[in-house]
């Protein structure tokens, strides 16, 4: 075995050292203070290799060597920690950030508009009572029309009005959500307390009122003596609800083929406060639901004896009702999604 002297290994300690010294006091960046970390500090560097002789000092000597050693090898971490200390900072000031620039917001999601008021309509009816049900958006022939007491020449078969799916006229985009009604009367079990809401289409003119494709809610309540005032307080007690108990309402008679009688519910004009404007065409007043009691030939379609049961139903455009909600004066706005007016509503 090599004996290695005193002498040759404190004189090894101090060349390294030197050297060490030396190099790092050239370093100027992070990539050269690297290349002296694989050369001195790894497991196989020059400064372990040093400390691997310490076995081949003389066991006496091995104590104040080890000392040394030590005191050298704790030195030069120091030394090179403190530099990478300082290049590290010094190259994050060096970056480009401007750190006087204003920080991104985070954008939150929100439901839309439409939503948040169908969502509102589903609570209050829920509260009433009402369970939720749905139908499909693309309806046959007989569900959206015949089984809705409409005349084989009604105007809303019309390829004007309607969207067909096939030229055949099997199959339409649904008109309304009233085929539903049929629906649920078809597979429920009675009494029938239900609202139905959902997307219908319409091949109309897009104005400032309406839309080609919107959202209804039906409401349909079936069991032996439903009358009209109990479809007048359940429709009374939602609006004061939604609108708020100073709402001005009217019940006014109508025609549906669906129900007879047939009435519109309006609510006084939000914008001119009833005086008569564009937007209510000078009534003062602006529908908001069409309902009735449901026809009798409606409710034979859904399997239901007319002669035993009666029924009321509701529909409510939902669009209409947010812009009554938030005050927006035409349909438009609520599907250009802007950002700028969605946020306001
Ligand atoms: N389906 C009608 C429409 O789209 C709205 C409606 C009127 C629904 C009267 C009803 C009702 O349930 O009873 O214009």
């Amino acid at each position: 075995m090599q004996i290695i002297n005193f002498k040759i290994m404190l004189n090894e300690i101090n060349i390294l050292n030197e050297e060490i010294k030396n190099k790092i006091s050239n370093v100027k960046d992070l990539n050269s203070l690297e290349e002296i970390r694989l050369e001195y500090f790894v497991k196989k560097g020059k400064i372990q290799s040093l400390v691997d002789k310490l076995k081949d000092v003389p066991k006496d000597q091995k104590p104040v060597i080890g000392k040394e050693l030590n005191i050298f090898k704790s030195n030069a971490e120091r030394i090179f920690n403190e530099l990478r200390e300082k290049l590290q900072n010094q190259a994050e000031e060096n970056t480009d950030l401007d750190l006087t620039l204003p920080g991104r917001r985070n954008f939150r999601g929100s439901s839309h508009p439409v939503m948040q008021t169908m969502n509102e309509m589903i609570d209050i009816f829920g509260s009433m009572g009402f369970a939720v049900a749905e139908g499909p958006d693309i309806e046959d022939g007989w569900h959206n029309f015949d089984a809705l007491n409409f005349p084989p020449d009604h105007p809303a078969r019309d390829m004007q009005d309607t969207f067909f799916v096939k030229s055949d006229k099997e199959y339409v985009l649904r008109t309304h959500t009233s085929p539903v009604q049929i629906r649920v009367m078809q597979s429920s079990e009675l009494p029938i307390r239900a609202i139905m809401p959902g997307r219908v289409y319409r091949n109309e003119a897009i104005s400032a009122r309406s839309l080609a494709e919107f959202y209804q809610i039906e409401g349909l309540y079936i069991d032996k003596n439903v009358s009209l005032a109990e479809l007048k307080s359940t429709l009374m007690t939602f609006a004061k609800r939604m609108y708020g108990e100073n709402s001005k309402f009217r019940f006014r008679p109508s025609f549906f083929p669906f129900t007879e009688p047939s009435a519109e519910l309006d609510i006084s004009c939000y914008i001119c406060g009833g005086k008569g404007c564009r937007i209510c065409k000078n009534t003062g007043w602006l529908e908001i639901a069409g309902c009735g009691m449901v026809h009798p030939n409606v409710l034979k379609s859904g399997g239901i004896d007319p002669e035993i049961y009666s029924g009321y139903a509701f529909g409510f455009g939902i669009e209409r009702v947010t812009m009554l909600r938030t005050g927006i004066s035409d349909i438009r706005y609520l599907y250009e999604n802007d950002l700028r007016v969605l946020n306001q509503l």
